[in-house]
């Protein structure tokens, strides 16, 4: 996969800097964790998004806090820059070390160190592996819902930098509504606590939400206390058939008056159901457009048969079927979990948005997808979270002679998708690849503030440098 998305100019670090860091950081956390050179160092160049990579000059592999702090402490003495690593399976390039310098892995601080029963929470370090959460909770009875298609592999705490979503966040909301509170190291090595292990807890400014989706910008994670759920007693899967993607979309609508919450609505366009086709995935050639629903709760039964009815009721629907068993449900989930890399096989460049309209614009949104996509003769296909209105538009091309089609169909995305009451990011982030856009929906004086609170955090703008806001010319981390 080819580079897409530039990194921005940025003030080159004298070399001289990176040579006494080097020396500091080794003396305060050991040569063991402090990798130079470049081999070693290469494989922290890039995340999963369309961003260009940066080899780093320095990886720290901090196992403790004491690591992160002196990190942060030696970073600021010397002025190198400094980008928080946790899985790095970011869309948007959130843990690209844009300006090189430092990438501080935390990886290696995995552990769970609590999981409360009576309490209903959790207590872990940033480099938890999501789906290990997702075990460990249930082993216990308990559930932590948030669930990016990354799962697998992605970890919290890059989870609550970006604060990732997934497709259960229809009913349960994003990683943010589950941070009780977190410990943040930030730039010059202070470290503070925010937040609560209560449920309920109103002191003070709510630092911690201000830190949730900063995008590593205002500080480094090294524990974060997380709220978990009863875990739900039954699921149940079902997958709608369409003819069209409008008929699919207004069953959303109508599976909600029938006051049915489920906690996933996915939805497929027709290029994204001949992608899966293409891989061998079996769907009825009839249809073109899909909704993959999950209900949990107690009474799911109940609910499943009334679903299957309004589903089969919808005008344009041509079939219901139900997941009867684990794996059939296993089997429909793979293949939507499946979607971004399936694309990624359908050209030699693809880009992928994560735009978010009212749910009630879905249908106008992609009736001008596929306006832009005519005009710029750009191909282009659309799946997504239809219960959250957040759509994963992707443009796909072979020949760089059409990168400036392409650009031009993603800033008339935008502008459709803001004209449309709707937000540029439902759950990947800012980061490299959005934020050219970000004042045509925040405006001049809000991204004035956000920059004026990076400097209350990063004075120097030596952390996460390049992400969220277009560099200005005055302070390059905002
Ligand atoms: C997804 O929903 O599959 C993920 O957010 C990744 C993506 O498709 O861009
Ligand atoms: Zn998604």
């Amino acid at each position: 996969m080819d580079v897409i998305v530039r990194l921005p100019p940025l003030p080159v670090v004298p070399a001289a800097a990176i040579d006494r860091a080097k020396l500091a950081l080794a003396r305060a956390i050991g040569d063991s964790r402090v990798a130079v050179d470049a081999d070693a160092c290469g494989a922290f160049a890039k995340d999963e998004s369309e961003a260009d990579g940066r080899v780093p000059d320095i990886v720290v592999h901090a196992e403790s806090l004491a690591h992160i702090e002196a990190t942060l402490r030696i970073a600021e003495e010397h002025g190198v820059p400094v980008t928080p690593r946790a899985g790095g399976t970011g869309r948007s390039g959130g843990a690209i070390p844009a300006a090189g310098g430092i990438v501080l892995a935390t990886a290696k601080l995995s552990r769970i160190k609590d999981l409360d029963r009576k309490n209903l929470l959790a207590v872990v370090e940033p480099g938890v592996v999501t789906g290990d959460l997702h075990a460990a909770a249930e082993a216990e009875g308990l559930f932590y819902p948030p669930d990016p298609n990354s799962w697998k592999s992605c970890m919290i705490g890059g989870n609550v930098a970006e604060n990732a979503g997934g497709p259960r966040a229809f009913k349960y909301g994003t990683t943010r509504e589950y941070v009780l509170g977190v410990e943040a190291c930030l730039m010059g090595g202070h470290t503070v606590r925010s937040g609560k292990r209560t449920v309920k807890g109103v002191t003070g400014y709510d630092v911690t939400a201000l830190l949730v989706g900063s995008e590593g910008t205002l500080g480094v994670f090294s524990e974060i206390t997380l709220k978990l759920l009863p875990k739900p007693r039954e699921i149940a899967t079902a997958l709608g058939l369409f003819r069209d993607s409008t008929s699919a979309l207004d069953a959303v609508t109508a599976v909600l008056h029938h006051g049915l919450v489920p906690r996933c609505m996915e939805f497929l366009d027709p290029p994204a159901l001949d992608a899966l086709r293409s891989q061998g995935v079996a769907i009825d050639a009839r249809a073109a457009a899909l909704l993959l629903i999950e209900l949990d709760g107690g009474h799911v039964e109940a609910d499943l048969m009334d679903l299957g009815e309004v589903l089969s009721s919808a005008p344009g629907s041509i079939d219901v079927q139900v997941a009867q068993d684990a794996a059939r449900r296993a089997a429909l989930w793979e293949a939507r979990r499946a979607m971004s890399p399936t694309t990624r096989k359908l050209a030699k460049y693809k880009i992928s948005e994560d735009v978010v309209v009212p749910r009630s614009a879905m249908s106008e949104l992609l009736d001008r997808v596929a306006g832009i996509g005519l005009r710029e003769g750009v191909r282009n296909l659309t799946y997504g979270h239809a219960g959250d209105g957040n759509l994963h538009v992707n443009f796909l091309w072979n020949d760089r002679a059409e990168d400036e089609a392409v650009e031009r169909a993603v800033s008339q995305l935008m502008d459709a998708t803001l004209a449309l009451g709707g937000t540029l990011s439902g759950e990947h982030g800012i980061g490299l690849t959005k934020q050219k856009y970000i004042t045509r929906e925040q405006g001049p004086a809000l991204v004035q503030l956000e920059h004026g609170l990076k400097r209350v955090f990063d004075p120097k703008g030596l952390l996460n440098p390049g992400k969220i806001f277009p560099p200005d010319g005055t302070h390059h981390a905002c």
